[in-house]
């Protein structure tokens, strides 16, 4: 796997390989087997069609609502090239902050994110959205991918991300891929590193909880569903909920009518949301209701 630490440098590389198509995997490092499969599907898809699998690590400052949570996140960049080599990625960016935002950079472009950019992850950590937005413009224009991979862990970012590659007409298409779990239903995430053992376990009870709405979402309405499963999480005085919502997964909206689903836009499109602190270490999930 070629390294680039220098946009300029990663940017020669591309008009070497120019004509190829460029499967994408932006990430933050700290990598795990979530992202190892978001690179093996990318992998697959080049064999076919002769492109390069390209991925990016760069823990982007302008996303972060908390400066200790960045300060905090775990990095591992040896191991992260073993994962990446071992996994057959052809190339790796790993840009510094002054690279990706010089000072004579043109700002970023305003994406109107509407309900997208004012629930859940957006309320509750102000400006994160738009800082993901500003590093995933500037990568794409770096990278210009032909297909990005991304993880449906995080659901509300893939959909910011879909809508900023509509608004800005980029020829890019977003591959969606499973979120990858522990064995005990814990999603894969890079702050999973922060955790004991402990608090891996403590961390399974969202996924419980994920799933037993999914088993109650024909039985009962969703307000009953939601207020249950809340107050089970609140029994767990390891874990601090911040949210537990059930919305529509295309346009992230609460269903009006919060009986019972039953109408086909319910059926179809139910998904489970939460967030929750493990002392001082923040975990979202997601799980679709129906179907
Ligand atoms: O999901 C992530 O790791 C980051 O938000 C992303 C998309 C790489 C942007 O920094």
């Amino acid at each position: 796997m070629r390294v680039f630490y220098k946009i300029s440098e990663f940017s020669a590389y591309l008009c070497e390989v120019a004509g190829r198509p460029i499967h994408f995997i932006p990430t933050m490092g700290a990598l795990h087997r979530g992202h190892v499969s978001l690179i093996q599907t990318a992998v697959e898809a080049a064999h076919k069609d002769g492109g390069i699998v390209a991925a990016s690590i760069f823990v982007n400052p302008k996303q972060f609502n908390d400066s200790k949570d960045f300060m905090n996140y775990p990095d591992q960049f040896s191991q992260d090239v073993e994962a990446l080599t071992r996994a057959c990625c052809d190339v790796l960016l790993k840009p510094s902050v002054e690279d990706v935002y010089p000072s004579e950079a043109p700002p970023s472009t305003e994406i109107s994110l509407s309900r997208l950019g004012e629930v859940m992850e957006a309320r509750h950590r102000p400006g994160h959205f738009e800082g993901v937005c500003a590093v995933v413009e500037r990568l794409f224009r770096i990278v210009s991918p032909s297909y990005v991979y991304m993880g449906e862990k995080d659901f509300q970012q893939l959909a910011i991300i879909r809508k900023l590659v509509q608004d800005l007409d980029l020829s890019i298409e977003i591959i969606p891929c499973s979120t990858v779990r522990m064995d005990n239903g814990v999603a894969m995430s890079s702050r999973n590193l922060l955790l004991t053992d402990e608090d891996l376990e403590t961390a399974s009870a969202l996924y419980g909880v994920l799933q037993w709405c999914k088993s109650q979402i024909r039985n009962q309405s969703i307000d009953h569903i939601l207020h249950t499963a809340y107050r089970r999480l609140r029994e767990n005085p390891k874990l601090k909920v911040e949210y537990i919502e059930i919305r529509n997964e295309r346009s992230l909206a609460t269903f009006s009518n919060t009986g019972i689903v039953s109408t086909p836009e319910m059926v179809d499109r139910a998904r489970c949301f939460v967030a929750a602190y493990i002392r001082e270490v923040r975990l979202i999930d997601n799980l679709k209701l129906t179907g």
